[in-house]
């Protein structure tokens, strides 16, 4: 819901304070997909998956989304339901831990229902069999009784739509990834739709803010919807508590990008502490991504899933066969070998 502006700063930071981000973030959530910005071509094919499917009667394909944390998997999961106006059942595949943790699940389905499972690439292989026949002839494989005497029933269940999310589609096993009729991959997203995010998003938290401090903001958020809509959220607190809470300027952003240190690339600290690691520890690189995850103590999805997309797409970093390597661009942004004339401060002039 669409949180009005009050004078009381007070009450809207404690109001705030006491809800977690991700709850907050459902109410920017698009639900529907002309709401849904970017991934134009992505949206365009999907749109007319749905308008065939609906003028068949027919429920869609499996849709399969693959892609770096907080691009909108979940939500355009979601918009697919409302779409074609059918039930949506969301679940993750460490929650289906026995296969009648799925039998209830499907049996219980609605008529073309979209059945969502997050993390699609954790599921058990007896769970993952059973999705086989369930998504290929809507049947699920039953066993009765025990030793010699087990019996496998077919049951049939009613057609469904899977939709499956991944950070890590090399890690889905290949039958199930051929099973999708649907692959939506999702890359880093182009500023001028993380532009249009920002103003969707500052309209519906009814925060003003200027062209040039969208244009900033959009540069600093990871080509990220999620990130985007945690620093606007973060602006629009800083914007609150210097008493210059009308808009949201560019002076704001820039102060506000220093106070959470992000720099003019929109890294973080921990993506330059990555950064150094390869150049001061490893003499640039090569380093493989277990060794580096350990060496600034994170686990190595984090590193694989959050930061490298970024790292790579900003140019700082490359992926070799033999492991993650600074380029020269990281070298001169961090002021390192031979460029020491620019002091720390100066990263953060834009
Ligand atoms: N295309 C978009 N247009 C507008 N807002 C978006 C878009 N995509 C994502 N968002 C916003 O970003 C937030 C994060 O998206 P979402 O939770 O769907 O990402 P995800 O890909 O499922 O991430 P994870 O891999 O962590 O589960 C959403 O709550 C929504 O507000
Ligand atoms: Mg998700």
């Amino acid at each position: 819901m669409a949180k009005k502006k009050t004078d009381n700063t007070e009450n809207v930071l404690h109001s705030e304070l006491d809800l977690p981000d991700d709850e907050r973030d459902r109410a920017l959530r698009p639900l529907r997909l002309d709401e849904f910005l970017g991934q134009k071509e992505m949206k365009e094919n999907l749109s007319i998956f749905i308008k065939a499917a609906r003028a068949r009667g027919e429920s869609l394909d499996h849709v399969f989304l693959t892609g770096p944390p907080g691009l909108g998997k979940t939500t355009l999961a979601h918009i697919i339901a409302n779409e074609m106006g059918v039930d949506f059942i969301e679940t993750s595949a460490p929650a289906l831990d026995k296969p009648k943790d799925l039998v209830g699940i499907l049996t219980n389905l609605k008529s073309k229902a979209v059945f969502f499972i997050d993390e699609i690439h954790r599921l058990k292989p007896a769970i993952e069999e059973m999705l086989y026949i369930a998504m290929e002839d809507y049947e699920l494989d039953w066993i009765i009784g025990q030793g010699p005497a087990a019996r496998t029933m077919r049951l049939p269940i009613r057609p469904f739509t899977l939709a499956g999310a991944t950070t890590k589609a090399g890690m889905v096993a290949s039958p199930l990834v051929s099973r999708f009729g649907i692959t939506c991959h999702f890359s880093l997203y182009q500023s001028e739709d993380i532009a249009a995010i920002i103003r969707r998003s500052a309209g519906i938290m009814d925060i003003k803010i200027d062209d040039e401090a969208v244009a900033l903001l959009s540069c600093s958020s990871r080509f990220t919807p999620r990130v985007t809509n945690r620093l606007l959220r973060r602006m629009r607190d800083f914007a609150q508590v210097s008493e210059k809470n009308s808009i949201i300027n560019l002076e704001l952003i820039r102060y506000g990008l220093q106070k959470l240190q992000i720099d003019n690339l929109g890294l973080e600290k921990q993506d330059r502490e990555i950064l150094k690691m390869i150049i001061e520890r490893y003499n640039g690189g090569p380093v493989g991504a277990d060794t580096l995850a350990i060496s600034v103590g994170d686990t190595v999805d984090t590193l694989e899933d959050f930061y490298e997309p970024y790292l790579i797409q900003a140019g700082l970093i490359e992926r070799t066969s033999r492991g993650r390597m600074a380029t020269a661009l990281a070298y001169r942004h961090l002021n390192l070998q031979g460029s020491r004339g620019r002091d720390e401060e100066n990263r953060f002039l834009f």
